[in-house]
């Protein structure tokens, strides 16, 4: 069978937050389909790390560090990236971060802040980005989602109210760009054992509820996430728009 429908070669790829975690291996993903991606994230150290070992495999690779919830600096990021790559063919919105409090007590602060990186930083990279797409008349848009687009748990209100927003979001991509040519999709991991779950991962009591509550009776990896993403940025995925892909080991099936 061909691949040619999954081959990336020529195209420029942009993931936030891709120093570690989904980021770093779904960016690595796209790399190893042809594509030069360039990773961004504020932890400098890592992502000089990130890009280093990407490219230590032959693959085309390039770091852009920036705050993705600073407008300014957004603008500016993506204006270098288009310096050295000339464009932006597949954007992944992947930087995210939670902060848990009951939702009666949650700080304001912190509610501001989870929904600015994980909802609102979508927007201004995407808006930065997507006026390249729509003159070339070709784009692919990623946001990652969560089972929390659809579901919640108590203590994550804003995560939730976040992800469930850049689902919406990701509906809205599709129906104004659409004919541009473009497809936004999100992917909806499951629970992936990544340094923003350490804490969960280690302790024994939520360790089994999702080894029991998923029916794949594992945690994910972030490489269980590379195929969807490679799918959603490939000639594949060119007449699917508006849809998020659950990559849950069968969690959003069970009751
Ligand atoms: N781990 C999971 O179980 C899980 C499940 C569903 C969805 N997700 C989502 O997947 C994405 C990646 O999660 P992960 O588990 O790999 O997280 P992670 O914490 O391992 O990695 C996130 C990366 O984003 C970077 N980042 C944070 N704020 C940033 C900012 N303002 N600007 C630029 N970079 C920033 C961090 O430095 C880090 O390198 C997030 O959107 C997360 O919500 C994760």
């Amino acid at each position: 069978m061909s691949l040619r429908l999954f081959d990336l070669t020529g195209k420029v790829a942009f993931v936030t937050g891709s120093a570690r975690g989904l980021g770093f291996a779904m960016g690595r993903g796209l790399a190893r389909c042809g594509a030069t991606v360039v990773l961004n994230d504020i932890d400098e150290g890592r992502l000089a790390g990130a890009v280093k070992s990407v490219r230590d495999e032959g693959l085309k690779c390039d770091g852009v560090v920036f705050d993705v919830t600073d407008e300014a600096a957004v603008a500016e990021g993506i204006a270098e990236v288009n310096a050295r790559h000339g464009s932006v063919d597949i954007l992944l919105n992947n930087a995210g971060i939670n902060i848990r409090y009951p939702l009666e007590d949650f700080p304001y602060d912190e509610w501001k802040k989870v929904l600015d990186v994980n909802l609102n930083a979508a927007f201004l990279v995407t808006r930065s980005v997507v006026k390249g797409m729509i003159a070339r008349k070709a784009g692919k848009i990623v946001n990652t989602c969560s089972l929390t687009s659809s579901v919640t748990r108590p203590t994550i209100a804003a995560y939730t109210a976040a992800k469930g927003g850049i689902f919406m979001l990701t509906r809205s991509m599709c129906i104004e760009w659409a004919k541009h040519n473009i497809q936004a999709n999100g992917i909806g991991p499951g629970f992936v054992a990544t340094e923003m779950n350490t804490v969960l991962v280690q302790n024994p009591e939520f360790d089994n509820w999702v080894k029991t509550r998923t029916p794949a009776a594992r945690w994910a990896t972030p490489e269980d996430m590379v195929g969807a993403a490679i799918f959603l940025s490939s000639d594949a995925s060119n007449y699917v728009n508006g849809h998020l892909i659950y990559v849950d080991g069968g969690f959003t099936a069970a009751m």
